[in-house]
């Protein structure tokens, strides 16, 4: 192939980048527009270069003042692992966002926020809102094991109250984040809540709010192409009619979702990623010997 990809003459440069465990990245990219825009729960979509396919990733922080934005993904297919070996001073080539419709930020009373594994990025933001807008803030971290809790510090400094939780009780309490929610339940009156992680967590932290009549909000993440309304690719259903994650979303209320769908439209795209990610591995091995 003569592909010629270019790295590092366009305009999204990368600043930082840190593994932050064994398949999660850190960046923090030059997007001074975007930076100054974005808010709570919107997302952007981005190339790495030509020949590249269009990811959406939540913006995980963004810093006005110094025009840089914070992406933490998870490496799954192709070009999650692509993105993963790029290094400080390479750029990417597009960047377009902030995309969705952001959370709907205010006082709401107390207001207790559930992040699990990587989707704890795409909550920081939201907790980060919230306390800054006069709510307290009870945050409830959840993930496998302890080097997966991302975000710790930062989501400490925002809430009033910070659980973890661990599959394995390496960090925390041991156990699932609805366990947590079902204890910080019976001890506060709590007057919405959120939460954002794989689908199975926000179906199971939904049916835990709607046994306690909580309302909750939920982030979906289906597969996106456009980003714009025009694709079609990113359709859920909500409260029975068809929306679009990447502009009527990707926040919906959990008790609206049509999970079983989502959940296995979900499901249908995992052994092309699986397939894509062992194809890259593969050519990589090749060209570095
Ligand atoms: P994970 O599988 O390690 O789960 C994280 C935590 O979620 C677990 O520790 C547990 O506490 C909780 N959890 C999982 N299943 C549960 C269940 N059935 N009931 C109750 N709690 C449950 O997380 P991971 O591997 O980091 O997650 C990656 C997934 O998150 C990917 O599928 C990715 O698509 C998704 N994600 C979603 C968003 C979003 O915007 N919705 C953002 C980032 C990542
Ligand atoms: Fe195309 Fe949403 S990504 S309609």
């Amino acid at each position: 192939m003569n592909e010629t990809i270019h790295y590092g003459d366009h305009m999204y440069k990368i600043v930082k980048n840190e593994q932050l465990s064994k398949n999660e990245y850190d960046f923090w990219i030059e997007a001074p527009r975007i930076a100054t825009k974005a808010q709570p729960g919107q997302f952007v979509i981005l190339r790495i270069n030509e020949i590249g396919e269009r990811i959406p990733l939540t913006i995980a922080d963004a810093d006005p003042s110094s025009g840089l934005i914070r992406l933490i993904f998870q490496v799954i297919g192709k070009t999650t692992a692509e993105l993963s070996s790029l290094c400080a001073n390479d750029s990417i080539l597009d960047l377009t966002g902030p995309l969705g419709t952001p959370t709907e930020i205010k006082n709401y009373g107390t207001v207790m926020i559930v992040g699990g594994g990587v989707g704890i990025a795409a909550i920081f933001p939201i907790i980060k809102g919230l306390k800054q807008a006069g709510n307290r803030v009870i945050t409830i971290l959840g993930a496998k094991t302890s080097e997966l809790v991302i975000l710790q510090k930062e989501c400490q400094q925002y809430s009033d109250e910070l659980i973890i939780t661990t599959d394995d009780g390496s960090l925390g309490m041991k156990g699932l984040v609805t366990e947590a929610m079902e204890q910080v339940i019976a001890k506060e009156s709590i007057d919405c809540s959120w939460a954002i992680g794989p689908s199975m967590m926000m179906k199971f932290c939904t049916m835990t709010a709607e046994n306690h009549k909580l309302p909750i909000y939920v982030s979906l993440n289906p597969i996106m192409i456009d980003g714009t309304g025009m694709c079609g690719g990113c359709r859920v259903t909500i409260d029975g009619s068809i929306k679009f994650a990447c502009v009527d979303g990707p926040e919906f209320k959990g008790t609206q979702v049509n999970w079983d769908e989502f959940i296995s439209r979900m499901k249908q795209y995992t052994d092309e990623e699986e397939a894509s990610l062992t194809d890259y591995q593969k050519a990589q091995v090749i060209h570095h010997g």
